[in-house]
């Protein structure tokens, strides 16, 4: 297969679209867009060479339903994965960026803005090496008007060439990217409304319109488009942290949440997507995208809206506590030395991706109480032991739920794997400490059947069934 773009007949082809960052959000939508877009060259670059290899093979870099099958059906034709960044962007006409905006870390906004250091260092290189006028497109979630930061940098330049920005947020879930990305619910475009803005406007239409039915593609105004992708974030992860609130509630009194979540869901004008209660929310984009809204509220002197977002993260955290908190307390007050078998690192099922899982912070948590932490995923192992790398404390990694099992005192679901529903639970409590007890965080095992085992079943927002 031919993989590098050295060879490529370039003249063949429509346009020269570039994508710079080939994590998630990259990888996934320029798979699509090739696959969509026979038309049109599409290049991903990375400055990480290992993921590029990876890329290039087939064993990518992230686990995504469905996404092998894509990448290789436009791989070596108009799909190309490179490491020469400065090469092509000077070939490109239409450039994606979606290289990582993690949250700030260090002096102003720390902890709640974006880190821009990748973007701007993404715009300084495109200003250095570009010799001709090129649309930019804005892929990764960014602080409402950096669209603006962005425009004055590129087009600060004596060379003559004009860079045109333009908003294309991603609203593509992991685990469900393709389906997403092939029937998504809408796209966003935002421009700016001069005449420069629009036609760049209309060329980005153009690639969606090979496949979105015209009437999903939205075109609104640049800052409309940028604050959309927090606000449609800050939406979902309130909806969770919602629900998780009424999941205290109910463990307190006879109500049930799961039963509750369908009676609100039936609600046409609620839904009834959405209500699941859990562990907590993860991955890389709720968490960042609220405290990134709270900061910008704050920055505007909004203080009572900033405040109001900022709930929606503290009642997740809180979820994230009272889970550990519940298996504490069950265990007699006390977990040291006692073997916890975590099943599922992921922030959700169908993913390999542990960034922000609640995961993180309740093997932390259960480290700190001297626990010994068993930790078993189907497609996560690797990035759990990242993310744990230095941690002290006794911590294992076993592949096999069931060896995870073997000893423990606890199992504590926290990622959704259909997998775990159908495992052989009596086999499982044999292999047990007895008196056995299981933390159900996503509520998706038969509790019932699990007690009529011998367990003792802790589900999130009901009752416990317990023989204690
Ligand atoms: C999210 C948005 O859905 C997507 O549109 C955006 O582009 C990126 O951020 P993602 O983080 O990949 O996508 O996954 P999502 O399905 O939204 O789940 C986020 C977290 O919420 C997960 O930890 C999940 O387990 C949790 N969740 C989701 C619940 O706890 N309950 C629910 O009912 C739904
Ligand atoms: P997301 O989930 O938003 O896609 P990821 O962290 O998975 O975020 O991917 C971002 C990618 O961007 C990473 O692979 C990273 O190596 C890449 N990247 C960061 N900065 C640059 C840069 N200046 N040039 C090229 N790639 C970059």
């Amino acid at each position: 297969m031919k993989r590098s773009n050295e060879r490529i007949n370039t003249k063949k082809f429509k346009k020269h679209i570039l994508c710079i960052g080939a994590g998630y959000v990259g990888g996934a939508t320029m798979a699509v867009i090739a696959a969509r877009c026979p038309q049109y060259l599409v290049i991903v670059v990375d400055i990480n060479q290992e993921k590029v290899k990876r890329w290039q093979s087939d064993n990518l870099p992230i686990y995504e339903p469905g996404l092998l099958d894509v990448v290789k059906s436009a791989r070596g034709k108009n799909l190309f994965y490179s490491a020469a960044i400065e090469e092509n962007i000077r070939k490109a006409d239409i450039i994606f960026v979606s290289v990582n905006t993690p949250t700030k870390l260090f002096g102003e906004g720390a902890g709640k803005t974006a880190d821009l250091q990748y973007w701007e260092k993404t715009a300084r290189d495109i200003l250095r090496v570009s010799e001709s006028d090129k649309i930019i497109v804005e892929k990764s979630t960014l602080p409402v008007r950096t669209a603006s930061a962005m425009e004055r940098i590129l087009n600060s330049n004596d060379k003559g060439i004009h860079f045109e920005v333009v908003s294309n947020p991603e609203f593509l879930a992991e685990g469900s990217a393709i389906n997403d990305l092939e029937n998504p619910d809408r796209v966003l475009i935002g421009a700016q409304q001069t005449e420069e803005g629009q036609n760049a406007c209309r060329e980005i239409v153009e690639i969606y319109e090979n496949w979105v039915p015209r009437e999903r593609i939205i075109t609104s105004n640049i800052w409309s488009s940028e604050l959309s992708k927090l606000v449609a974030n800050a939406f979902l992860a309130q909806r969770i942290s919602s629900i998780n609130s009424i999941s205290a509630l109910c463990e307190k009194t006879e109500a049930d949440i799961g039963e509750v979540a369908h009676a609100v869901g039936k609600d046409s004008r609620i839904g009834e997507k959405f209500l699941n209660a859990s562990v907590g929310f993860g991955g890389s984009c709720f968490k960042k995208d609220i405290l990134n809204l709270v900061y910008i509220c704050e920055s505007y002197g909004l203080s009572e809206v900033a405040e109001y977002w900022e709930r929606v993260v503290s009642i997740n955290e809180y979820q994230e506590s009272r889970f550990v908190q519940t298996i504490n307390k069950a265990l007699f007050n006390t977990i040291a030395n006692k073997r916890i078998a975590l099943f599922g690192f992921a922030f959700k099922a169908n993913t390999g991706d542990t960034r922000e899982s609640p995961a993180i912070y309740i093997t932390k948590k259960l480290l700190e109480e001297r626990a010994c932490v068993v930790i078993t995923d189907p497609k996560a192992i690797e990035n759990a032991r990242l993310e744990l790398e230095g941690l002290d404390g006794n911590l294992e990694f076993q592949a096999d739920p069931y060896q995870a099992a073997v000893n423990a005192h606890a199992i504590a679901v926290v990622t959704e794997w259909e997998a775990y529903k159908t495992l052989d639970y009596q086999s499982i409590f044999q292999h047990m400490e007895k008196p056995p007890f299981i933390f159900d965080g996503r509520n998706i095992l038969d509790h019932r059947k699990l007690f009529e085992i011998g367990f003792n079943v802790y589900p999130l927002g009901k009752h416990p069934l317990s023989h204690l």
